[in-house]
Order: structure tokens, then sequence, then C-alpha cells
């Protein structure tokens, strides 16, 4: 959706490309779908403070969860391309409710250098990172995430932490009912 209205966000400069090499990163883009949000939010429990999107794009899923629900009261994203980032902004900026509005931010940053210890939901659409950058992600969230944090990832993670461990559909911009998963620690 937003995707083709801003094609740009897809297609990122030299300059931008040499951060993600560098990183370890990669810079494909796609998005969660309205539809596929709604799918996701049928395993958020409601009574949770604290959201982050670890490579949080345009900012689409901040935006849905401030736009579409009731959910948390700290909606936050995390971004490394400051193009993309910059979007986030003024896509950040059309959210109506000004309360709400002032619950999000978003972070132009590394997510493998990130604060992620004070969060009770974390979501990562890192079916397109690399194994290398998968595998130190994996490491910092069974070192770093809160008791209890729940964690979405669509593509699986070694999670050392005791967790349940559960799977369900989503809609995203590259296909349909495609895997989440989902991990819920238990300490
Ligand atoms: C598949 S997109 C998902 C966008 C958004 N979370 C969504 O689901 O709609 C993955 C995003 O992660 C970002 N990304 C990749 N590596 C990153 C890193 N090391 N730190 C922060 N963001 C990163 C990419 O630039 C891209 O915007």
């Amino acid at each position: 959706m937003y995707s083709n209205k801003y094609n740009r966000v897809t297609k990122l400069n030299r300059c931008e490309l040499k951060i993600f090499d560098k990183t370890d990163s990669n810079p494909t883009y796609g998005e969660l779908e309205k539809s596929g949000f709604m799918q996701l939010t049928c395993h958020i429990p409601n009574n949770l403070k604290s959201f982050c999107d670890l490579g949080s794009g345009i900012g689409v899923v901040v935006k849905y969860i401030a736009d579409l629900t009731k959910l948390f009261t700290t909606i936050h994203g995390v971004e490394l391309s400051e193009e993309r980032y910059n979007v986030s902004l003024n896509l950040i900026r059309t959210i109506k409710n000004k309360s709400r509005k002032k619950q999000v931010k978003i972070f132009h940053d590394n997510i493998l250098l990130f604060n992620i210890s004070n969060y009770d939901v974390l979501y990562i659409s890192n079916l397109c990172f690399n194994h290398g950058f998968n595998k130190r992600l994996a490491s910092k969230l069974n070192k770093e995430c809160k008791q209890n944090c729940i964690i979405f990832a669509s593509q699986d993670l070694i999670i050392e932490r005791n967790h349940i461990k559960k799977q369900f559909p989503v809609h995203q911009s590259w296909g349909k009912n495609t895997q989440m998963f989902k991990y819920e620690l238990i300490i």
C-alpha cells in the first residue's frame, strides 16, 4: 500500500546502502497489510503498556496501533534508513488523536544497538534479514528482553529463554497468510 505510494522507500540511495552493508543489515522493504495487522492484534493481550517495531520502515505498524487500537501507552519504532525514518515522521504526524500521537516515537538507529529492555512487546519483520544478523538479533533478545516479553517475528529465531511458541498467518505486502512466530517469554 504505502510502498507503492512512496516508491522511493523501496529503493535506497548508495550512501544508505553502504550503511546497510557495513552493519550487515538487509535493506529489503515490505510491510504489514492493514488486514494482517488485524490478524496480529488477535494475539496481543490488551493489558500491556509498551511496544516497539524493530525495523519500523515507514511506520505503518506504529500508525496502525495508534489509529486502530487502544493497545499500549508507549508505541515505538526503530529504523536504520534515514529516508524511511523521515517518511515515518511524516506518517505519524497524520495521527489525529493528540494524546495518542504523544505516545508514538520513532528512532533512527540500528536495532542491534538499541535498548530493547523496557518493552512488553517487540515486533520484528525479519524474514529478509541476513542469517548472521538474525543470529546476533536472537542473542540480543535472549540477553536483553524484559521478563514476560512477547516477541513477534516473521522468521523463526533461536530463542533460548523459556517461552511458549505459537505460529499464525498474517497478510503482508509480499503475500497473504505468511507465517508469523510468537514467542511468549516465561521469565
Ligand atoms: C520488511 S521491512 C518491515 C517494515 C515494518 N516493520 C512493517 O512490518 O511494515 C524491514 C525494515 O527493517 C529495516 N532494517 C533492516 N536492518 C535494520 C537495522 N539493523 N536496524 C534498524 N532497521 C533495520 C529496513 O530498513 C526495513 O525498513
